[in-house]
């Protein structure tokens, strides 16, 4: 058993947290499906979900990580021998999303590179986004050099030196987003988009809206996949419990909403709403920035800038979902770390080709009527972390009892604000909402109704 050493204070917690939360998943997802599922309807949806669910959800992995000192798959089991196969099937999440992840945090080294070279003019092209992630090679370079670098740092066990950079990084990526979105909205043609990113119109909303913006909570929180688990293993129990995951959820919301604003309006203003363009999907962000960097003064500069925070951001969401998949590996075969490592560099690397191919020489390839990409990104967001926080729901609501958490939760000064929404959250609202959620899915994937 690998020895737990603590985070010295608080704030030390929430900024690791926050560094595996904020992410890809807040700067380039986020964007694409608010601009996808009816921006301010997906905003409204997203925020609603993410004060009620998402903080209950946090709040009882957390606890159940510092109660137990242990990490998610030990942790379920000790809490419920019949709740070990939780902890596995949570473990299976990351084990999906770092492959397909290290894709898209390949694309972000590329407009980097891209951008410090000088292209700016270039990559502001229609059609330059598409023939890059449509040539077979190019893209599985980059997607290797990134899996290179978080493989590097999580071998050499230099995490914290990486969150030291990026702890100083993170506030310029939000200025930069700020000052970014600031210049796009004083383009001609933007406010449109504002209006569309901000005001709910419930034409908009069904089923799906509900789905993707659940899997995006999921995702962009790090929630039900076992991470939050572990990180609350290592929470001192002086440490308020409750603040922290609102300053978590907090932070990882303003990103995101950021981001929002940073893209949707730009893709009013440079390309035109249509629902073609705000179909995007994926490439979202990497079509409309470029645009907006080749039209600003300075662009070149802070379009280099820019793409090198959204690298770190990336970076250490990657280096917490590797360092997941690396300790499950070792506590189950006690194997060495080094070996380990290679040998999830090996798979990821094998399981992230197709996600890159999928958009090139692969693309008739289409399981479920997705892009390979999109496909994994389906399985993990709307399928199994659904049933992993469904059965967590029903471990700490059922099994345990909510005052098991919310006894963690008052360890520290006797406090727990929110109890009364925590218990009424696990234990009803969102499993019953789980289950809708999931059938929905399902109804998705044989094709009930498409995405
Ligand atoms: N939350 C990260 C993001 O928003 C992605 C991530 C998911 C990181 C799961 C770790 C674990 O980009």
């Amino acid at each position: 058993m690998n020895q737990r050493s603590n985070f010295t204070s608080k704030l030390g917690f929430v900024l690791a947290a926050a560094g595996s939360a904020v992410g890809l998943g807040n700067i380039w997802r986020f964007p694409y499906l608010a601009a996808k599922y009816g921006g301010g309807t997906f905003l409204l949806v997203y925020l609603i979900l993410a004060v009620t669910f998402g903080f209950a959800l946090m709040t009882a992995e957390i606890a159940i990580g510092r109660k137990t000192g242990l990490s998610a798959i030990e942790a379920f089991k000790k809490l419920d021998k019949r709740f070990g196969f939780l902890g596995i099937l949570a473990s299976a999440v990351p084990i999906i999303i770092f492959p397909y992840y290290s894709v898209i945090g390949g694309w972000v080294i590329k407009y980097f590179v891209t951008f410090a070279t000088g292209n700016v003019a270039a990559s502001a092209g229609d059609t330059y986004f598409n023939d890059f992630i449509s040539s077979p090679v190019e893209p599985l370079g980059w997607f290797a050099l990134f899996i290179a670098f978080t493989a590097i740092i999580v071998l050499f066990g230099v995490q914290k030196g990486i969150e030291n950079v990026s702890k100083f990084m993170m506030p310029v990526l939000v200025l930069l987003t700020i000052v970014i979105a600031a210049y796009g909205l004083t383009v001609d043609g933007a406010m449109e988009g504002v209006v569309y990113y901000l005001k709910p119109n419930m034409e908009d909303f069904s089923a799906k809206t509900i789905l993707a913006a659940m899997g995006q909570l999921f995702y962009s929180m790090s929630l039900a996949m076992g991470i939050m688990v572990t990180y609350g293993s290592y929470m001192k129990k002086d440490n308020n419990l409750e603040s922290s995951v609102r300053q978590i959820e907090i932070f990882d919301t303003a990103v995101a909403f950021l981001a929002g604003l940073m893209v949707i309006p730009a893709v009013f203003a440079f390309s035109g709403g249509t629902a073609e363009n705000l179909n995007a999907g994926p490439g979202l962000m990497f079509m409309t920035l470029p645009k907006v960097f080749n039209s600003m003064p300075m662009g070149g500069a802070i379009g280099t800038l820019f793409f090198v925070m959204v690298f770190f951001a990336a970076l250490t969401s990657s280096i917490s979902l590797m360092e997941t998949i690396v300790s499950i590996i070792r506590d189950k075969t006690g194997w060495g770390r080094r070996f380990t490592c290679i040998i999830v560099t090996v798979i990821a690397l094998i399981m992230g080709t197709p996600s890159s191919l999928g958009f090139g020489i692969w693309s008739h390839i289409a399981p479920l009527g997705m892009s390979i990409l999109d496909a994994f990104d389906f399985i993990s967001n709307s399928v199994l972390m659904p049933v992993v926080a469904f059965f967590t729901c029903v471990l700490v609501g059922f099994i345990l009892g909510p005052k098991v958490v919310a006894d963690e939760v008052k360890v520290t000064d006797g406090k727990f604000k929110s109890e009364k929404i925590f218990t009424v959250m696990i234990k009803w609202i969102a499993p019953i909402f789980l289950i809708l959620i999931l059938a929905s899915s399902i109804a998705t994937a044989m094709g009930v109704f498409s995405l």
